[in-house]
């Protein structure tokens, strides 16, 4: 991709994508005309094609092009006794504070990264060591600006609901806070329906669910959002080469969709999680600093022994070469999709000049292609007769009206690669003239070299 000729905005806010996201179509508040519910949001005509190219180039390049990977779709209420092995009930929480002064609630290790601008997360630190830090840098109430604060306690982040009937706790079930546990249960029907050998991945794209109660920062934090999570199921002793490899593929991801490498950093957890023997976040310098938007952890044997425990079902593995039995290690690779989709518009705005312009990757642009009548009265019929020829290859819009580069500007903004003009030598000759977005330069080709030069354009 081609940022060259497009200079990124210096004062690029949050406040200003969240104006573009709404103008033209990407991203709504969630029930906006109820005032809202704080931390959910609805995405537009525009937002969804940019968010399922997201998600199908996750899944081309984890489940399709990796060799002995499997898709699923798992339910999102699972059996209670899930989270109960998976230690969800018992440790999944948030270190909440309030201000006794304005009475807003925080997140405490929230307070401390945005304090530190991303530097330190709060990741793995005590009640005891959060309040220490918050003293010492007089960290103050981001709403009121007092330091006024109540003791800090632990709050579950799991949403529950009931099933059938009566709303006891007999009948209690919670939304799943993360789809990995879907690959875990699933683990032997998996290994047993493709008879497959170690090492395998398996992967899922689905909704997760958190009771983020802190403002989001968009849709960075929200209490209802997408996963891609793969999880990678070895043999003990190999899975340090494993989780090597998943580091850098993850970033590889992350940089094949265009994101400048600039922009992108390792961060490993300071501490790890009990399970873990390994953690490593890959983070993108979003406008409001630097934040989370993938994990590759090594996760040893911890889930699928808590699940053999609970569940009282064998799920070791037999290698048949050597006759032993062994619960596989795991090596996960998470991203979000909703964070992705927040990385990449952000890293393809450009200011050319006064042109304003969103420089996706072509792939994941949520047009390919625009048609553009030169002269309604005369091209126009033209004009509708190959928007439905296009429209068969790629999402393609069309627009007649207003002068021509009032509309490469609108096409600019919304990030479409290639503005297709018809012209009289579209009626005479069968050609038209297409322009590039980062480029503006124009090539006249065939209708059909045209198709065969976006399909290669698109190609990731
Ligand atoms: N199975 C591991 C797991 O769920 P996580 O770090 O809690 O790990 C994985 O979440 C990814 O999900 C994160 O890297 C982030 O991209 C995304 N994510 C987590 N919480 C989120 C939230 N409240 N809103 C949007 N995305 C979130």
């Amino acid at each position: 991709m081609n940022k060259e000729s497009g200079v990124k905005m210096s004062n690029f806010d949050m406040e200003k994508l969240m104006l573009l996201s709404k103008q033209y179509g990407f991203v709504y508040q969630g029930s906006e005309i109820y005032g809202g519910l704080a931390n959910t949001w609805d995405y537009g005509p525009l937002g969804i094609e940019v968010k399922k190219n997201i998600k199908n180039l996750w899944w081309k390049r984890y489940i399709q092009e990796t060799s002995n990977s499997f898709g699923i779709d798992s339910a999102i209420l699972m059996n209670p006794r899930v989270w109960e092995a998976s230690g969800h009930i018992n440790s999944f929480n948030d270190p909440l504070m309030d201000c006794k002064s304005c009475k807003t609630r925080h997140r405490a290790d929230n307070l401390i990264e945005t304090f530190t601008k991303g530097e330190v997360t709060g990741d793995g630190m005590s009640n005891e060591e959060l309040m220490e830090f918050i003293t010492k840098e007089q960290i103050k109430c981001p709403k009121c600006g007092e330091f006024n604060y109540t003791d800090i306690r632990q709050f579950n982040l799991m949403f529950k609901t009931h099933r059938g009937v009566t709303d006891d706790s007999k009948s209690e079930i919670h939304l799943r806070p993360e789809t990995a546990q879907g690959q875990f249960v699933n683990f032997a029907n998996i290994q047993r329906s493709q008879r497959s050998k170690l090492p395998f991945g398996v992967g899922q794209i689905g909704k997760a669910f958190r009771n983020e109660i802190t403002p989001g920062n968009f849709i960075f934090r929200t209490i209802e959002f997408e996963q891609m999570e793969y999880q990678f199921f070895c043999k003990p002793g190999t899975d340090d080469t494993h989780y090597d490899f998943y580091k850098q593929f993850a970033l590889d991801f992350f940089t094949d969709l265009g994101i400048d490498k600039d922009n992108l950093r390792y961060k490993d957890h300071e501490k790890l999680a009990h399970y873990a023997k390994a953690a490593t976040d890959i983070e993108y310098k979003f406008p409001f600093g630097w934040g989370e938007i993938n994990g590759t952890h090594n996760r040893t044997d911890f889930d699928l022994k808590q699940h053999q425990t609970h569940s009282k079902t064998n799920l070791e593995y037999l290698e048949q070469e050597t006759n032993e039995k062994f619960l596989p290690y795991v090596i996960e690779s998470t991203i979000g999709a909703d964070r992705a989709f927040l990385t990449v518009i952000c890293d393809a705005y450009c200011l050319d000049g006064d042109r304003e312009i969103l420089k996706f990757h072509p792939a994941v642009a949520p047009y390919k292609v625009a048609i553009l009548p030169l002269i309604k009265k005369y091209h126009s019929e033209k004009a509708q007769e190959l928007l439905q020829k296009f429209s068969k290859y790629f999402m393609t819009t069309y627009d007649e009206s207003g002068k021509i580069g009032k509309r490469y500007r609108r096409q600019d903004i919304i990030g479409t690669p290639f503005s297709i003009t018809i012209d009289d030598d579209s009626l005479n000759e069968g050609t038209v003239t297409i322009r590039d977005r980062d480029t503006a330069e124009q090539i006249k080709l065939t209708v059909e070299e045209a198709i065969t030069y976006v399909e290669n354009k698109i190609r990731f």
